[in-house]
């Protein structure tokens, strides 16, 4: 089929080389001159393992373009995966969803599917049908399908390739059968439902996501000091398949591109129904205090943080990603600036977009080994394997004052015992 993707972030890059994988003809829009160009040599704009070489095994049938026109004029169907950032109230911005919608009822020249994969307000499907129906600058028969994403930054590819499930919200059979045959290489099961509902599993979704992360989080905090072992009861609270073993990982809270966006949204929504969601209110209200545990615990340390030099280890919201969208270091490190702190930090992947917020205040290592030298204090922020493989001994003959605050209890904590390193983690014993 010929297929046109609007955006090329995350979800539309990663969708578009999917389905050139199960040989459909796709061309890609973005408005980035420089980006396109970058794709068009075969290297992906994102770091995400597993993309690049599905991208340069499917070139033949990828096309990459700043030319809108020419993409969406004969789409059989036309994907938009832009962006709906967080409004400053809260709300989802749709001004580049409907951008997209008024480039395609101005250019579009055959009857199509438009699916949105962006994640939506419920009903908004409702309204971009009807906004595209009557900008059409040609007499063709459009119709609006939700098809919401579920992919994990790091593991986006194999999240396409073999997702649980696909959601389609559509409200013809015709919308079903061409929705069927896009995705007829993929043997996965199918959620086919109206429009409204496949908006709404979609924020559920993500929603309950993290309200299980800050439930189990708040436990941990109650396990600190009623000396319970978070793994231990999240191992035993998990085998119970009632609950699920996924999402009990304690931390400093969840980061990244949706969560705290689909959270905040749906609250939005909610309250403007005069129907606020309790729950996921709470939910917001313990991962913004979360994300501090690490800076409160490095603050018992010392009197003062004043000309402490402090290793940060991870800046990204999560590993294999690059991305810093709500990363917990970046409510943290300024608070240790603040404080007088000197930051030594490391990640693999994440420095160069560290540098935008901060490109002088921090000093970057390019191995773990620099930022733990001399340090009075660690602070991990992010799991990243290169980290999680890291031996007591390394903390201890390396810092000047080996004290590690883990948040995101990387290490057993019987790996610490007797080794000479304070380790304080979340949810578990401290070892001094
Ligand atoms: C998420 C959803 O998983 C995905 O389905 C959705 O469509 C997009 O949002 P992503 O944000 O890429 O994906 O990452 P995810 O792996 O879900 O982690 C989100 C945050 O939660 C991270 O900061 C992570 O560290 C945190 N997390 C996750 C925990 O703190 N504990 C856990 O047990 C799991």
């Amino acid at each position: 089929m010929k297929i046109a993707i609007a955006g090329t972030g995350y979800v539309g890059l990663v969708t578009g080389v999917v389905l050139a994988h199960l040989g459909h003809n796709v061309t890609c829009v973005d408005v980035d001159e420089k980006k396109v160009e970058t794709m068009r040599q075969g290297i992906s704009p994102i770091y995400e393992p597993g993309l690049e070489e599905l991208m340069a095994a499917n070139m033949e049938r990828l096309t990459f373009t700043t030319d809108y026109a020419s993409a969406y004029r004969d789409a059989e169907v036309i994907y938009i995966g832009v962006g709906t950032p967080e409004k400053r109230d809260g709300s989802a911005n749709l001004s580049y969803v409907n951008q997209v919608i008024d480039q395609i009822a101005a250019t579009l020249e055959r009857d199509c599917i438009v699916v949105v994969k962006s994640t939506v307000p419920i009903g908004t499907n409702d309204k971009l049908e009807q906004r595209l129906r009557e900008k059409l600058a040609h007499p063709v028969a459009v119709e609006l399908a939700s098809n919401p994403e579920f992919l994990s930054q790091g593991t986006a590819v194999k999240d396409t390739l073999h997702a649980a499930r696909i959601v389609l919200g559509v409200e013809s059979q015709h919308a079903e059968e061409v929705m069927r045959a896009v995705y007829a290489g993929l043997d996965q099961p199918m959620v086919v439902t109206n429009r409204r509902s496949a908006e709404m599993i979609k924020y559920a979704s993500n929603d309950f996501l993290a309200l299980k992360i800050s439930y189990i989080n708040e436990i941990a905090n109650l396990c600190e000091l009623l000396g319970a072992d978070i793994q231990d009861v999240a191992r035993g609270m998990g085998l119970d398949p009632r609950i699920g073993n996924k999402f009990l990982n304690a931390g400093i809270g969840y980061g990244g591109s949706c969560f705290p966006k689909d959270t905040k949204a749906l609250h939005w929504v909610s309250n403007y129904y005069d129907r606020e969601l309790k729950t996921i209110k709470a939910a917001i209200e313990v991962n913004d205090q979360q994300k501090l545990v690490l800076v409160k615990k490095a603050r018992s340390y010392y009197d003062s943080l004043e000309g402490k030099k402090v290793a940060v280890l991870g800046l990204t919201f999560k590993p294999e990603t690059d991305d810093l969208r709500e990363a917990p270091s970046l409510v943290n490190i300024p608070i240790l600036l603040d404080d007088g702190a000197e930051i030594s930090a490391w990640d693999p992947v994440g420095v160069n977009n560290y540098k935008r917020f901060y490109p002088d205040e921090i000093t970057y290592c390019d191995t773990i080994e620099e930022a733990l030298r001399d340090a009075d204090l660690c602070l991990i922020f992010t799991e990243w394997a290169d980290v999680k493989a890291l031996e007591p001994e390394t903390f201890r003959s390396l810092m000047k004052n080996p004290i590690v605050l883990d948040g995101r209890n990387c290490f057993p904590v019987s790996k610490f015992a007797g080794s000479g390193v304070v380790y304080d983690s979340i949810g578990r014993a401290k070892v001094e």
